[in-house]
């Protein structure tokens, strides 16, 4: 990885620039943007910035496209030529087919990573479809883990490990909120939630348990936590979350199916 353009400098390239110039020091990085804003934020990481974003591609190998999915066009009517590069979309929707009819001449690649990018506890999908490329896993291995997934994982992905951290945070206010009805000071419960989720998370891990086996063994006869959990079952907690993921992945394939119409068109 020698050149890495990143054309659309918002949160998942930022994200994107920082882990690369931390793992990956002589990389050179052309980012790009549209708001004059944008491209001081660039600057200050150290790259080179710029509202061109032909000559971006043009004076990169690999590509990022984290640009909104709806921006694309402005980007393909920007580029004159896409020949030999390896581009990388982490746009959601755009199907990798679509994506290679557009881009004549590149190596197209699809990925999904997720906002905790940010931490570099991102868990990024690679779409393995055109056989896997081990230089597009090292950057998506700095923001994090990775998967090779098939191509049509990516909108159930999108869901669950995309949309996933909004849901969590929920759940974990939620939580606090019930602790603060009960009298405990927000701030101490938040932590409080924060280090417990951590902790279960390491105890599945660790043991490799299902989840009910942890459940089972914190619920004892006549306990507090069967209270909590007869409560869970009465206001639907599990079908509600099942659903939550359902009615996602269903987005994600309807956005997938429109901009996907519209870029065709
Ligand atoms: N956020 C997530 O959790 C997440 C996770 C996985 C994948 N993604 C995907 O990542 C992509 C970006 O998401 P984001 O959340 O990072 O969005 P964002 O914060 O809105 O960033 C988009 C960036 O694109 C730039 N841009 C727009 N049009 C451009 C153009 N013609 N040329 C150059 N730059 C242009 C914008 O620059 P200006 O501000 O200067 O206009 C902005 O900095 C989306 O396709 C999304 O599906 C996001």
């Amino acid at each position: 990885m020698h050149k890495v353009a990143v054309i659309g400098t918002g949160k998942i390239g930022t994200a994107i620039i920082r882990a690369l110039l931390e793992s990956y020091p002589s990389v050179r990085i052309i980012s790009t943007g549209r708001r004059d804003e944008t491209l001081m934020k660039a600057k200050s990481m150290g790259v080179e910035a710029t509202k061109d974003n032909d000559y971006a591609v043009r004076e990169s190998d690999l590509v990022i496209l984290s640009v909104k999915p709806q921006h694309f066009s402005t980007v393909l009517s920007q580029v004159k030529s896409w020949e030999g590069k390896k581009v990388v979309s982490v746009m959601a929707g755009i199907r990798a087919s679509t994506l290679s009819s557009l881009l004549k001449g590149a190596k197209v690649v699809r990925a999904m990573p997720n906002i905790n990018a940010i931490v570099k506890r991102s868990v990024t999908a690679i779409a393995e479809n055109g056989g896997r490329d081990e230089e597009i896993e090292e950057v998506f291995r700095a923001l994090g883990t990775v998967y090779w997934v098939p191509e049509e994982m990516l909108d159930v992905w999108t869901a669950l490990v995309g949309s996933g951290p909004a849901f969590i945070s929920e759940i974990i206010d939620g939580l606090v909120l019930g602790a603060v009805e009960c009298g405990m000071p927000r701030d101490l419960a938040y932590n409080a939630v924060l280090d417990m989720i951590a902790g279960t998370v390491e105890n599945l891990r660790l043991n490799g348990d299902h989840p009910v086996t942890l459940r089972d063994l914190v619920t004892t006869p006549s306990g507090t936590t069967i209270r909590g959990l007869m409560t869970m079952e009465e206001q639907g907690v599990k079908s509600a979350l099942i659903k939550t993921v359902e009615s996602a992945y269903r987005r994600a394939k309807e956005i997938g199916n429109e901009i996907d119409r519209k870029i065709r068109d």
